[in-house]
């Protein structure tokens, strides 16, 4: 019998991280669900029950002494993590459009790499040693097409950002392998999700000419990917980026 395992999915308000819970507690994983958002409690009391604890914590990913004390609590709530999903990401944009090279300052800079890459990287450092202890881990990055090649759609803060979370994931991948512990990045193109909709439905609507299958991705698309990467059948597959674009990025 497999073990009951606990998650921690961050940005589960919403989007593919709200899907990402659903996918994974319908497979018997508890679940702590991190958000900036007070609804994720909503969404904790709505996924709970049927043996399965959900439990939620509230903190805002861009305060760094905020993840810490959020790692702690989240440590507090359980007696290990066995899957860490860090999905919560920020793209911000200029009035619906992408923010240009020469407009982004230091500050948006800086705010963005927090959430996108500090955060998750603190976690990482939080949660990892619990995997390590039980000898079975997964990290699961909710990284980016933008951080894979380039895009037209995606602001340089951004891009660099999951880039970077990349490089991150394959360094982790490889020094917990002996552990147990596998480490993937997921790399989404257009997905359809509230971030998704802070462009303007004209530049959605070119985005989808762009993908081979002609169509903007689901949540459920990319949800399938992260209850897969969490499972026991994964467990030879580390170091990798998944690309789930409708062929945007194919060969
Ligand atoms: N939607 C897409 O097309 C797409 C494409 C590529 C990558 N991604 C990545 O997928 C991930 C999820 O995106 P989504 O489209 O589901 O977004 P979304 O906006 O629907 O959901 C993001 C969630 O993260 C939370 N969040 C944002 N900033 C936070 C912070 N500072 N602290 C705590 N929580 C915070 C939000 O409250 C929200 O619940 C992100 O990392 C994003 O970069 C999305």
């Amino acid at each position: 019998m497999t073990p009951q395992r606990t998650a921690v999915i961050t940005g589960a308000a919403s989007g593919i991280g709200l899907e990402s819970a659903r996918w994974l507690r319908d497979s018997g994983v508890s679940l702590i669900l991190l958000d900036r958002s007070e609804t994720v409690r909503d969404v904790a009391s709505t996924l709970s029950g049927e043996g399965v604890r959900v439990q939620a914590v509230v903190a805002d990913l861009s305060d760094l002494s905020a993840v810490a004390e959020a790692g702690e609590r989240i440590l507090s709530l359980c007696e290990g993590v066995d899957i860490l999903v860090n999905n919560a990401g920020v793209h911000p944009k200029v009035d619906g459009r992408i923010a240009q090279f020469e407009e982004i300052t230091l500050e948006d800079w800086e705010f963005v790499f927090r959430v996108n890459t500090s955060a998750p990287f603190l976690l990482c450092q939080k949660l990892v040693p619990s995997m390590k202890r039980r000898q079975w881990g997964r990290v699961i990055n909710i990284a980016s097409r933008a951080g894979r090649t380039y895009s037209p759609r995606a602001g340089t803060h951004y891009s660099a950002s999951k880039a970077a979370v990349i490089g991150m994931t394959r360094k982790i991948a490889g020094d917990y392998a002996a552990f147990g512990i596998t480490a993937n990045c997921i790399a989404p193109g257009q997905i359809e999700t509230p971030l998704a909709r802070t462009s303007t439905p004209e530049v959605l609507a070119e985005a989808a000419k762009k993908i081979p299958a002609g169509r903007l991705g689901s949540v459920a698309e990319i949800a399938s990917a992260v209850a897969y990467l969490a499972s026991d059948g994964a467990s030879f597959v580390t170091g990798t980026v998944i690309d789930i674009n409708g062929g945007e990025t194919m060969g």
